[in-house]
């Protein structure tokens, strides 16, 4: 899952998930709350099912947790990194609690899950800890905290997919917003925590997907991104009452036509896909369908087949070459972007030779790199010793990096003399004079305002010149 940025920019990055200021939709309590969201872009999603909640509840959001009752951070496990940018984070919030000790500080999300209620005797000053599928027991829990005690629910479940709870967009531009269409992950890839912090996948209902991407077009969106840990195997059918004929399984392909066809005028972007499902019906639909962006984030990890069983992804490199040459052949224009991981544990030098070639092989578009974190819990942490010196580890990530900046600018200078059909999302970030929007392929474009466009409109513009990570260039509608 990803911020889809920089090339080189990690999942985990802290993005301050600040509040926007908003009322509350049940019986006001006066009482404030403050979120703050870390790792992947599915955090985010439930970050705006939680405000969803506690709005429901009587509270506002702040974008100030100083002046907040109600302190969340919701966050990630996925590297030590991302923990750590946590604990000092809770550091900052302490002198605030101090100040204000009817303060309520809550841990949600992958932590609260991996770490249970040893949090509350690592960090004194957490109140609450709740697991990703727990949040309808917030108001509770919160409850519970004002009658003076500490409350933890870290309950998984197998069918909790908040279908029903209509997200506040946090933060949001106002035209592209995250759509969860499942939970979970059943993959067990040896390295990874989320299986253990997000339970079992399972998928949510299409309808509910269909009529939150239909309530966002209406509401003025045009781009919804699907969001899964696996989308590709996102597989739902009816409960069927006794007598009743089994409804038909929707599977991802039937999915992302349903949802294209809410409008021609409304982007579809999905996240993320795993080399071992994505079918070619999936991209035969994303051929189909012109709304459906010509991009596709295929983490591959590593290039060499021994270090993938290892990893127990379940597809090795001849597969997915083969992947890649289905998405070339079928969606020439696609984009292609992916995730390594370098010193996995054993890891020699020609296998991490083997990634480097690989990345040769397909030229990424972006890539996001990380160095091999062990996660305790985990397969790998279990069966493996994390036996590549952490400057081996470092290394091996700068050749990758290196590689990747090299690609990023081969596949942005090929845009330059192009034309791209743009979606403007803004101001661009160093400037009111410029907008900003992306190509279908999720490349970044910058040009000049021009008065007869706004935000939310789709523009062509022809790339005139690049950087690595953007294009710039003039309208030419
Ligand atoms: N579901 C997605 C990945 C989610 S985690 C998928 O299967 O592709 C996002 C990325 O974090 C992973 O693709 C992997 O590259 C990286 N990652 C996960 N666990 C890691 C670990 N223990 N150390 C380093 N990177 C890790
Ligand atoms: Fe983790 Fe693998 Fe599941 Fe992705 S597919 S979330 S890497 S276990
Ligand atoms: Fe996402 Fe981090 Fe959890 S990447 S699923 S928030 S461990």
């Amino acid at each position: 899952m990803l911020e889809l940025e920089h090339t080189t920019k990690t999942h985990d990055e802290a993005r301050q998930g600040e509040a926007l200021d908003m009322l509350p939709t049940g019986k006001s309590t006066g009482r404030k709350l403050y979120i703050e969201s870390y790792g992947c872009q599915m955090n985010f999603s439930d970050s705006e099912i939680v405000a969803s909640i506690l709005l429901d509840n009587g509270f506002e959001t702040t974008k100030d947790y100083k002046e907040a009752d109600v302190v969340f951070i919701n966050t990630c496990s996925i590297r030590e990194n991302a923990e750590q940018r946590v604990r000092n984070r809770l550091k900052e919030f302490e002198s605030a609690k101090n100040r204000n000790p009817g303060m309520i500080v809550g841990v949600l999300g992958c932590m609260a899950e991996r770490l249970k209620s040893k949090f509350l005797e690592e960090e004194k000053l957490v109140d609450v800890v709740v697991g990703p599928d727990a949040y309808r027991d917030l108001p509770n829990l919160i409850g519970k905290v004002d009658d003076g005690n500490k409350a933890v629910n870290v309950l998984l479940s197998r069918e909790e997919t908040y279908a029903d709870i209509n997200p506040v967009r946090l933060n949001s531009n106002g035209i592209s917003a995250f759509v969860s269409i499942m939970r979970g992950c059943d993959n067990m890839c040896s390295f990874c925590v989320v299986p253990f912090t997000r339970g079992r996948e399972r998928s949510r209902d299409h309808q509910s997907i269909v009529k939150e991407a239909h309530e966002l077009f209406q509401a003025g969106y045009k781009e919804v991104t699907l969001l899964g840990q696996n989308v590709d195997s996102y597989k739902y059918s009816a409960p069927v009452a006794e007598g009743e004929e089994p409804k038909p399984t929707v599977n991802f392909a039937q999915l992302l036509a349903m949802v294209a066809e809410v409008s021609p005028e409304l982007r579809v972007r999905f996240s993320t896909s795993h080399p071992k499902d994505i079918t070619d019906e999936v991209l035969y639909t994303m051929a189909r369908y012109e709304n459906i962006c010509k991009y596709i984030h295929l983490p591959v990890q590593s290039g060499n087949s021994r270090v993938l069983d290892l990893m127990n992804r379940t597809y090795d490199r001849a597969w997915y070459i083969e992947r890649v040459d289905a998405i070339r052949r079928i969606i020439p224009e696609c984009g292609i972007s992916t995730d390594v991981i370098t010193g996995f544990c054993t890891e020699t030098e020609e296998e991490h030779e083997e990634t480097l070639s690989m990345m040769d092989y397909v030229k990424y578009d972006f890539a996001y790199m990380f160095a091999y974190s062990e996660r305790p819990g985990t397969l790998a942490a279990k069966r493996y010793a994390d036996d590549i010196p952490e400057d081996v580890k470092k290394r091996r990530l700068t050749e990758v990096v290196n590689k990747q900046q090299q690609h990023s600018l081969f596949r942005a200078q090929n845009f330059v003399g192009k034309v791209h059909k743009v979606l403007i999302e803004g101001f661009s970030k160093r400037s009111d004079q410029d907008y900003c929007g992306r190509n279908d392929q999720n490349t970044m474009v910058v040009f000049p305002v021009d008065s007869r466009f706004k935000p939310g409109q789709y523009v062509h513009v022809l790339a005139e010149r690049c950087t690595s990570a953007t294009l710039m260039g003039k309208i030419v509608d």
